[in-house]
């Protein structure tokens, strides 16, 4: 039986990393295509060379473009390589390399399994909703990580048979990666933070980036946290954002602003800051498994088992409820339980798809 794992983003190759990794201990029989939606080195490359894996077998280049664009282009290039010995395709998360992956390969007849299957926010207007409801729906093996998400897909009528609970990958990445981050090079170091008087910040979303209202608001309450704590805020920026602060003229100073980091820099970053504000989704999840408080800069997530166990609280964009969202999570114990697994997410996947 022959893989094609099929990725494209910064998250995706984090995230499938483990599922890598196991196929290639066990002489699996797969190969990678790179859909190229992300492509500039720091989303891209630098997580190859952290994490160590192999050169996809395949890039598409689909690079940036509208969602049609991206989404057709991705579409047909993952047709042209799986339309010969292909038998299973597996995708992850909920980007348009997941849409187009996974329906190029539902049309051809190749079964697909969803790493990452049933998360929820119940909000339509994001991208990544239709792209993760899609992906579910036409897939044969569904690696929901919790009981909620599982729950989420019986709602929805998958027969159960297909659904597995396997954990979050994303625990595994943490646990295969932050002992060797912390025998690498301290970004601490090196941008003069110390443990603890620090926070971390991440916004990328295009629901706050592109809307001048929201993104001025959560800059406005990044400026407001840093003169409260008197503490610096640090923010490797995605280019998404980068390029939407510049276009709205938004004002962002006194906020440490730098390039988007490796995997290795910024587990450090996260596991180290007194607090992380984000609006991405393996944020959330990776400071909940880490310990760190967290501040989800949404109206919504689909990672409600992070505000059940304590680790998040979802603040929106507006300044003053950011800002007492983050006092309300300084407040809290950082003893809650991690619900994403044991670490083993990817050995459990790998030994569904491949039972001996
Ligand atoms: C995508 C996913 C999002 C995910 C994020 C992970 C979709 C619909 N969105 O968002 O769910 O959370 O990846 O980071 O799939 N750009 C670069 N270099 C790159 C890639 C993008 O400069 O390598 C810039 C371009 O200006 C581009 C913009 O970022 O237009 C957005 O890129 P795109 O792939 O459309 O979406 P992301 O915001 O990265
Ligand atoms: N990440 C990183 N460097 C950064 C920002 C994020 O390595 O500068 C990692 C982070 O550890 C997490 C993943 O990128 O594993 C999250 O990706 P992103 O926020 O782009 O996407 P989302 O999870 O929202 O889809």
């Amino acid at each position: 039986m022959r893989t094609a794992v099929i990725l494209g983003t910064r998250p995706e190759i984090i995230k499938m990393s483990p599922i890598l990794r196991e196929f290639k201990q066990r002489n699996i029989d797969y190969f990678v295509v790179h859909t190229g939606q992300h492509y500039s080195y720091e989303l891209d490359r630098a997580f190859f060379e952290d994490l160590k894996l192999e050169e996809p077998d395949i890039n598409l280049n689909v690079g940036s473009g509208s969602h049609a664009v991206q989404t057709g282009k991705i579409l047909e290039g993952v047709e042209d390589h799986i339309k010969q010995r292909t038998d299973l395709v597996l995708v992850q998360g909920d980007t348009n390399t997941v849409l187009g992956g996974s329906l190029a390969a539902a049309k051809l007849n190749i079964p697909v399994g969803h790493v990452e299957a049933g998360l929820r926010s119940f909000d339509r207007s994001m991208p990544e909703e239709i792209n993760r409801l899609v992906a579910d729906h036409v897939s044969s093996y569904l690696f929901a990580p919790t009981e909620v998400s599982r729950a989420n897909l019986l709602k929805e009528g998958i027969d159960e048979s297909s659904i597995y609970v396997a954990g979050n990958t994303v625990v595994d990445a943490v646990y295969q990666n932050v002992k060797i981050a912390e025998t690498s090079r301290d970004p601490l170091d090196y941008l003069g933070l110390k443990r603890q008087q620090y926070f971390l910040a991440t916004s990328h979303r295009a629901e706050n980036t592109d809307n001048p209202d929201r993104l001025r608001d959560i800059i406005e309450a990044f400026r407001k946290i840093l003169t409260i704590y008197n503490l610096p805020i640090i923010y490797p920026i995605h280019p998404r954002a980068a390029k939407m602060i510049k276009q709205f003229r938004v004002n962002v100073d006194g906020i440490m602003i730098i390039p988007p980091v490796g995997y290795f820099d910024f587990l450090l970053l996260e596991k180290n800051a007194k607090l992380v504000l984000t609006d991405s989704g393996g944020v959330q999840e990776e400071t909940c498994v880490l310990g760190v408080p967290c501040v989800t800069l949404r109206d919504n997530t689909e990672r409600p088992e992070t505000i059940d166990v304590k680790s998040n609280l979802l603040a929106g964009t507006r300044p003053d409820i950011i800002v007492d969202c983050v006092d309300r999570m300084l407040g809290r114990e950082r003893n809650w339980n991690n619900p994403y697994g044991d670490g083993r997410a990817g050995e459990k996947i790998v030994n569904i798809i491949y039972p001996d």
